[in-house]
């Protein structure tokens, strides 16, 4: 295997963020993979639109069929976002034997285990790190790190838009409308920032990382979901006055076998580490019964370090097409469906 081929879908922030990687990197990745790796095809929605980085020989596409058909693609890489219609181009792009990489917490929320499936039954592999906590390796470290402990607790600053709003607006007094547009102009914000704002975007990755860290098959509609979009200046205030930060916490709690799980502004005290967690960054405290208390921190959003996820996945898949082992994915652990509900 001299060169793999990659299809990008999307070249916004995070395929921006990817492209740059991978084209900065080229003598590195070569060397410690043992080939070349090229993006050959990238499909966009307005191929006329000045872009970031340097397309060096990729073609811009505006046709999904160039690169979900193309024999000479190994690897799809999923960065365009939205849930119907991507998802049956990855299902089909899985069907086609390419391996799948993808950034996309909404499609992986609603399908996650469906998508795993078709691409365990095509033997090809599927990774998706990026899709929670930007550049934070956390869905590596619960399916594989911590596999042998039983999770308790898990609790996070899941969402960077929110995060850089709370921050700016309590730190800075700044004004909410004005600071999410900052948050959308650096990339951090979805498409429809709504998600974010209030709280569904943290809720998907919080039944992504639940349903992984607790073994069970977490219902995205089971997650209570309330967002910031009415926090006000005064609440913030209130809330420093008295020793605390407020934070838009996604938490899940293991609890005589159920895991009740809920995404809310919450109050932190001052002391405790998550109220030092700013801007964009995420933070992600678990707790298990073996380990005790861990806690991961990062670039929650932007181009860059989400990009570095991705392409972190990327290497992996390389490395398990060079060894032919291909067929592996961060699959969810067996889910221990008896420990679904105290009746159950
Ligand atoms: P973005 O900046 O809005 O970029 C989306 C890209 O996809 C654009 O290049 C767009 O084409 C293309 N696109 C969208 N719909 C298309 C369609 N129907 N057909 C063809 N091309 C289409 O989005 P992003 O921020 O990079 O996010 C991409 C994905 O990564 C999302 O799932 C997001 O949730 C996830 N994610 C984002 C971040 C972050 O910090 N931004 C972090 C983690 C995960 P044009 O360029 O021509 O408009
Ligand atoms: N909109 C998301 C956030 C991007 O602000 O966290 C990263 O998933």
């Amino acid at each position: 295997m001299e060169n793999v081929s990659i299809g990008l879908l999307g070249f916004g922030t995070v395929g921006s963020g990817v492209v740059h990687i991978i084209n900065a990197h080229q003598d590195r990745l070569e060397h410690q993979l043992g080939c070349q790796v090229s993006i050959r095809k990238i499909l966009v929605q307005d191929p006329t639109k000045p872009r970031k980085v340097d397309l060096k020989d990729a073609v811009l596409t505006q046709d999904v069929n160039d690169i979900i058909d193309d024999p000479t693609i190994d690897v799809v890489i999923e960065v365009m976002g939205s849930v119907e219609d991507t998802k049956d181009y990855v299902s089909r792009a899985l069907r086609n034997k390419k391996h799948i990489l993808t950034a996309n917490k909404d499609m992986m929320a609603l399908y996650g285990n469906e998508l795993l499936q078709l691409a365990q039954e095509n033997e090809v592999d599927f990774y998706y790190e990026a899709s929670v906590a930007g550049g934070i390796p956390i869905i590596r470290s619960l399916v594989e790190g911590l596999a042998p402990d039983r999770l308790t607790n898990l609790m996070g600053i899941l969402n960077g838009t929110t995060n850089y709003i709370l921050t700016k607006m309590s730190q800075e007094g700044r004004d909410y409308a004005d600071v999410l547009k900052e948050a959308q102009s650096l990339g951090f914000a979805e498409a429809d920032p709504t998600s974010d704002v209030e709280g569904l975007d943290a809720a998907r990755k919080l039944k992504i990382l639940a349903s992984l860290g607790f073994s069970m098959d977490i219902d995205l509609a089971d997650v209570s979901v309330t967002g910031i979009s009415n926090v006000t200046q005064n609440d913030l205030e209130f809330c420093h006055q008295l020793g605390y930060s407020m934070k838009l916490i996604a938490l899940a709690n293991r609890d005589n076998g159920k895991v009740e799980v809920s995404v809310e502004p919450t109050l932190i005290p001052h002391e405790h580490p998550l109220a030092a967690v700013n801007n964009e960054f995420n933070a992600v405290y678990v707790n298990g019964e073996a380990i005790g208390e861990l806690m991961f921190y990062g670039p929650g959003a932007g181009m860059l370090p989400t990009a570095t996820a991705v392409v972190s996945d990327l290497m992996t898949v390389i490395k398990n097409m060079r060894l032919n082992v291909t067929g592996n994915s961060m699959t969810p652990p067996q889910y221990e469906k008896n420990l679904k509900t105290d009746d159950e």
